[in-house]
């Protein structure tokens, strides 16, 4: 089965083609990031605009990469929420329309199911069951992977998703948007406890996170100084390591509430060199493993889209004619997966 996927839940424009033998064709991404930068933040409107403009081109590329006619493909999968509604509708209708006029099915892939498969796509993927960490922009969660299509929600974050945490504070610090990986890039050049800000909810038992606490910590810590080069490095080394610790922490719990040694880690904070390094570590030393998807599908793509779509197209899934988006949709409401 060879199908196209898109992806517009939010500011990146996506297209990939997957193969069910031959594993994934092409990928292509288009980030929005320098439209939304002077807003310091994405503007929902004009996310859907320029999805309108980028997802075609961006479908003709893919094919093209991929060799492969649309004639040839067997299904379409889109991203059908959580998003940005106007966003997921560009995409949704763009799927819909291609898969009735070539008369193949169409499916609605749930967003961070295809956050959660991305680790599939490398030549080593992650056996099953397993923990998956995923920490994204929106959401800060741990999963209980029993297969694909079989997940359950151990924890997430009470308030602020990790990567928010990261965007939040490094907005606060006057970097340049989007905060996140500017802010892990000068924390490298900050001091090791210059700055150590409070790491909420280790001290309780359980599974959940809380981030929203740190923009105020970060505030009282360069109230009246002078913002320069050396204070900021500091102050974002801080704030990293206490994000860092928090995940790692928790994910550490996870496996052993779950009794497991495997763990994925996916989403935009997962490209986060110091987590992926503080979790590795940790995790060998109790035997452990952890398994990361390369960067490029760590933040918003459509190969990881393609993966949990051709899971369910292939086990016969598929959506009616109606063209639609969720802003809201709950993982755990997911139907399963039989293959036929
Ligand atoms: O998964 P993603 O691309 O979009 C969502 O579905 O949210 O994640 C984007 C988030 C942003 O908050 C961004 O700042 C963060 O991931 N991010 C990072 C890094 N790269 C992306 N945060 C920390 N370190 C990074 N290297
Ligand atoms: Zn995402």
């Amino acid at each position: 089965m060879k199908i196209l996927s898109l992806e517009s839940s939010c500011d990146e424009s996506a297209a990939a083609v997957l193969d069910s033998e031959q594993g994934l064709l092409a990928h292509a991404v288009f980030s929005q990031i320098e439209l939304h930068r002077i807003y310091g933040g994405v503007v929902p409107e004009l996310a859907s605009r320029d999805h309108v403009q980028r997802l075609l081109p961006l479908l003709r590329e893919v094919l093209t990469a991929a060799k492969t006619a649309p004639q040839e493909l067997d299904g379409i999968a889109y991203t059908a929420g959580p998003g940005l509604v106007g966003a997921l509708l560009t995409g949704a209708a763009l799927a819909r329309s291609l898969a009735f006029a070539l008369g193949v099915p169409a499916l609605g892939v749930h967003h961070l199911e295809g956050h959660l498969l991305a680790p599939l796509l490398e030549p080593e993927p992650p056996p099953f069951p397993h923990v998956a960490l995923l920490v994204s922009g929106g959401h800060t969660m741990l999963i209980d992977v029993q297969a694909i299509g079989a997940y359950r929600l151990l924890g997430q974050t009470r308030d602020d998703a990790a990567g928010e945490a990261f965007d939040k504070t490094a907005k606060l610090l006057g970097l340049p948007y989007p905060g996140g990986p500017e802010l892990a890039r000068i924390a490298a050049l900050g001091r090791p406890g210059a700055f150590v800000f409070p790491r909420p909810m280790l001290d309780r038992p359980g599974l959940e996170f809380s981030f929203s606490g740190l923009k105020t910590a970060v505030l009282h810590a360069v109230r009246e100084r002078v913002l320069d080069d050396t204070l900021r490095a500091d102050v974002a080394r801080g704030v990293q390591e206490a994000i860092v610790e928090c995940l790692c922490v928790k994910a550490v719990r996870a496996l052993e509430a779950t009794d497991c040694n495997v763990l994925t880690v996916s989403g935009g904070v997962g490209a986060n060199q110091h987590l992926r390094e503080s979790l590795s570590r940790r995790l060998a030393s109790r035997g452990g493993r952890a398994y990361y998807p390369r960067a490029e599908f760590c933040t918003d793509n459509a190969a990881m889209i393609a993966v949990a779509g051709l899971a369910r197209l292939r086990a016969g899934q598929h959506d009616d004619l109606a063209i639609g988006a969720r802003a809201q949709w709950a993982l755990d409401t997911l139907p399963a997966i039989t293959e036929t």
